[in-house]
Parts: C-alpha cells; sequence; structure tokens
C-alpha cells in the first residue's frame, strides 16, 4: 500500500444499491447509487424480498462499473467494506457476501461495517476540520437517535424513539395524505405552500427530561385530522403537511437542546441520515447550534441518504486503526451502536 488507501465500499442494507471508491485522503475516486423506488413505489413501501432481489441484480455489475470510471483493478483496491447491519437481512447478505467472496480472491481485508457508523462519521468524509467528540442526531428511515461520537468505534446514546422513527413518520403522513412514496421529499415539497398553523397537532415529549423521541402520536393525529376533513383537498394536504413537519422540527429541536445539555464537551451539533435532506429541519437545525455558539454540520444531500461513500469512509477510520474483520463477519438485522444502550421498544430495521 503506497500513500493513502483506496477503500471499495458497499451498501445494500435498504432500498439503494451502492458502490463507491474512496482514498482515505477523502478523495472519492468513483461512485454509483441506484434507487429501487420504482419497484417499491406499488407497495407504497420497501419490500424486502423485491429489495433483496434488485440488489442480486445490480450489485456486481456497479462494482465492475465503478472500478472501471475509476480506473482502476480490483487488485489495486486496498480494503473492502461493506454494510454488515443493521438493516433488511436479505440486502445485508447480498452486500456482506459480495464484499467477503472479493476480499477473499484480492487478498484483501474486509471491513464490515455497522450501517449507523456509515452515518455517524459521514460528515467527517467531506470535513476534514470535524474533530471529536461531537453530538450527532441521526435522522433516518429506521432510526432516530441522538449520540455522542467520542471517536472511530465509540459511540454513547442519549436518546433514541421509543415508537416511529422520524423518516418513518414522514413516509406514514405521506401515504396517508396521498402524497406518495418516498414520503419525506414529498410532505417537504406539499408543506412548502401549507399553513402549519391551521391544525393543532401535537408535540409528544416536548419537555420530558430524557431526550427520547416519540412520532406515533403525531402521525395518528394528523390522521384523526385527516378523517374529520368532508375531503382532503390539496390544499388540507398541503396545511397538514406543514403542520407535520413544524411539529416534527420543535420536537426535533428540544429534544437535541435535552441531549446538549447532557454533552458540554460537544464541539459541533451535527446531524446525518435521510431526513437531514430536509430543508426546515436543517435551518432550525443551524439556529439552535449557532445560538449555542457550536458549529452546525450537514453533510451534503447526497451523503445524508443511503450511499456507498459513506462505508468506504468509515471503512478507512476502521483501517486506519487496524479494526478489521475476519471472513466469518456475521450480518445483523439489528446492530446497535452504544452496546451499552438500554433497548427500548420501537423503531423498524430500517437504517
Ligand atoms: O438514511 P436513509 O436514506 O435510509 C435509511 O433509512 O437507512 O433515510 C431515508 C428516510 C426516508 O424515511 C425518507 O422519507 C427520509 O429519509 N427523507 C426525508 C427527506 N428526504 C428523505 N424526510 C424528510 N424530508 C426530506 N426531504
Ligand atoms: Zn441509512
Amino acid at each position: 500500500m503506497t500513500g493513502f488507501p483506496l477503500i471499495l465500499g458497499i451498501e445494500s442494507s435498504c432500498d439503494e444499491t451502492a458502490v463507491a471508491l474512496v482514498r482515505g485522503d477523502r478523495t472519492i475516486v468513483a461512485q454509483a447509487v441506484a434507487s429501487q423506488d420504482a419497484a417499491h413505489r406499488p407497495f407504497g413501501g420497501v419490500v424486502p424480498e423485491i429489495a433483496a432481489r434488485a440488489h442480486v441484480e445490480v450489485l456486481t455489475p456497479m462494482i465492475e462499473r465503478v472500478l472501471a470510471d475509476g480506473g482502476v483493478t480490483l487488485g489495486e483496491v486496498d480494503a473492502i467494506a461493506a454494510t454488515a447491519g443493521p438493516g433488511l437481512i436479505g440486502g445485508v447478505m447480498v452486500g456482506l457476501v459480495t464484499g467477503k467472496a472479493l476480499a477473499f480472491a484480492a487478498n484483501k481485508p474486509l471491513l464490515a461495517i455497522n450501517h449507523l457508523e456509515g452515518h455517524a462519521l459521514s460528515p467527517r468524509l467531506v470535513d476534514p476540520e470535524l474533530a471529536f467528540p461531537y453530538l450527532l442526531l441521526l435522522v433516518s428511515g429506521g432510526h432516530c437517535q441522538l449520540l455522542a461520537v467520542d471517536g472511530v468505534a465509540r459511540y454513547r446514546r442519549l436518546a433514541t424513539t421509543i415508537d416511529d422513527a422520524a423518516g418513518e413518520a414522514f413516509d406514514k403522513v405521506a401515504k396517508l395524505l396521498g402524497l406518495g412514496f418516498p414520503g419525506g421529499p414529498a410532505v417537504e415539497a406539499a408543506a412548502r405552500s401549507g399553513d402549519a398553523a391551521r391544525f393543532k397537532l401535537p408535540r409528544p415529549l416536548l419537555g420530558s427530561p430524557e431526550p427520547h423521541f416519540s412520532f406515533a402520536g403525531l402521525k395518528s393525529a394528523v390522521l384523526r385530522a385527516r378523517d374529520a376533513l368532508p375531503a382532503l383537498t390539496a390544499t388540507d394536504a398541503a396545511d397538514l403537511a406543514a403542520g407535520f413537519q413544524a411539529a416534527v422540527v420543535d420536537c426535533l429541536l428540544d429534544r437535541t437542546v435535552r441531549a446538549m445539555a447532557r454533552m458540554p464537551e460537544a464541539t459541533a451539533l451535527v446531524v446525518a441520515g435521510g431526513v437531514a435532506a430536509n430543508g426546515a429541519i436543517r435551518s432550525a437545525l443551524t439556529g439552535l447550534a449557532t445560538s449555542r455558539g457550536l458549529p452546525f454540520i450537514a453533510p451534503p444531500l447526497w451523503l445524508c441518504t443511503d450511499n456507498a461513500a459513506m462505508i468506504a469512509w468509515a471503512g478507512a477510520e476502521r483501517l486506519a486503526l487496524g479494526l478489521v474483520d475476519g471472513l466469518d463477519a456475521v450480518a445483523r438485522p439489528r446492530w446497535p451502536l452504544d452496546p451499552a444502550a438500554e433497548p427500548v421498544r420501537g423503531a423498524g430495521v430500517k437504517a
């Protein structure tokens, strides 16, 4: 290995198939992401069996293409990083076994990556200045957590959701407002023209001492408000979307403030995960961080949603510490980042 190592990253834990080549100096040499949205849209959500089959179809040609785009051969790659969980187990197995086969065939080290660690470290891929420890709000389709990121492989969970994840709530609300799939971007777009004050919606757990989250009651309140209408017009849907999004913003802010009080040593407030693509959430968090004199770091949108560059980068960070895995690494549908955190009810497998 000369200079910075070149890592091939593979991501297949949900409904994106992704491959990336990332160098240890943060150069993204090549990458590709194939979304399966069209395949899942008729079902209004991700169907695990369809997802796994689509990964089988797409992954290997995508690896060939990314290597060709990067102008490198497998022999020139220094390590293989593949998501080993948490996620939909069929898809995780497709990516992990493919990564193992490549590592075995080319005699390269394997890095079995926790998808959540990929999200957690992703801001460091684009921001070399971001130092540990930082407070991370990880908001995605399957997770809603506040984590103290003390270092690579050193995470403390300060809070999690007791029922739905934030992205899951966006997706469910989009469905019940007839806004389509995937829900987050659809709700955000509808909310732009909506009146957030028209419907009085609850802010679950607001002000409670533990910084945990809850969104199930908010989603049910949207459902009740919808059912109380004579018919759901486009204006009604926009107003409900705006009201829902405003409630989510309030909850995320209040909970983050609580977590900040528990982590005075944090050097920055960082947001990651698919929901971090939401403009209203980003601007509210920017305001909060600024008011506390902390830098606010959010990865670019393409790095917020599932991708393989974050997996390759987590691999680079782990490789630098010698944290490599054996070819017997297991695929895990559930895999908490903080093994000491007490399990709580809720949150699906989507990360
Ligand atoms: O991290 P991610 O790509 O996949 C995993 O969950 O692993 O996150 C996807 C989630 C979905 O629930 C999607 O609706 C949500 O992120 N999302 C958004 C936005 N874009 C994506 N939620 C709110 N506003 C958005 N603009
Ligand atoms: Zn994710």
